[in-house]
């Protein structure tokens, strides 16, 4: 499974990229407003930081508009992703760019039938929300596992890109569920390297093995 980070703050990810656990990123139009910065800058500097895919959001809502932007966003960098909403704009500039040779991310997927939509129209990444579809009373990861039978049974090539991940269970019932990759914001990740028992096991191991006064170099 592959594990992006969500967000468009470049201290954060080269901090977080240093782990090496770090195999891409996707940010969104409220992400890059956070950064306060121009949009084409931040995912340039992103680029550099990280080498897999980086997902950039088109802002136009006709296809014609998500095509000139999305070439402009994929010249930044050869890793950039475009990210395109799942309207029927939006899937009719993902067929254009699949036949151009562009990566898309096509994001806010609610349901399994427009991930179906999506993969038809070739894209590259399919991004359901989980952690907005459990705000609404729906159980999120229930559409991944939708999408994963789906797309088994047709073979498709569209990958299942978990998004909207609130916490470390989000990134337990997306892996349980067969997503391909998620998209994780920097402090849950941060908290998937913790659990208490590892620092209470740890201080023990510490200090027993200060009790035998040796030394492994
Ligand atoms: C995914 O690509 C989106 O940027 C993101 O996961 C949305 O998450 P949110 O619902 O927490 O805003």
């Amino acid at each position: 499974m592959q594990l992006f980070l969500d967000s468009a703050d470049v201290t954060m990810l080269k901090d977080l990229a240093a782990t090496g656990l770090v195999d891409g990123v996707t940010t969104n139009p409220t992400l890059i407003a956070k950064a306060g910065r121009p949009m084409l800058e931040v995912i340039a500097e992103i680029c550099e930081i990280v080498e897999g895919p980086v997902s950039a959001e088109v802002a136009a809502t006709e296809s014609q508009g998500m095509l000139a932007e999305g070439r402009k966003l994929a010249a930044v960098a050869s890793n950039v992703v475009v990210k395109v909403p799942l309207t029927r704009e939006g899937l009719i500039a993902t067929h254009a760019f699949a036949r151009e040779g562009i990566q898309t991310n096509v994001t806010l997927c609610f349901s399994a039938p427009q991930a179906l939509l999506a993969a038809k129209a070739g894209a590259t990444y399919v991004s359901p929300f989980i952690g907005r579809l459990d705000d609404y009373g729906a159980v999120g990861s229930e559409l991944i596992s939708e999408i994963r039978a789906i797309y088994d049974n047709y073979d498709f090539d569209t990958e299942i890109l978990a998004a909207s991940i609130r916490n470390p269970a989000h990134v337990t019932a997306a892996a349980i569920a067969g997503a391909d990759c998620a998209t994780i914001p920097p402090p849950v990740f941060k908290t998937l390297f913790k659990h208490p028992l590892t620092e209470l096991g740890l201080q023990t191991f510490l200090s027993d093995w200060k009790k035998t006064g040796q030394s492994i170099l």
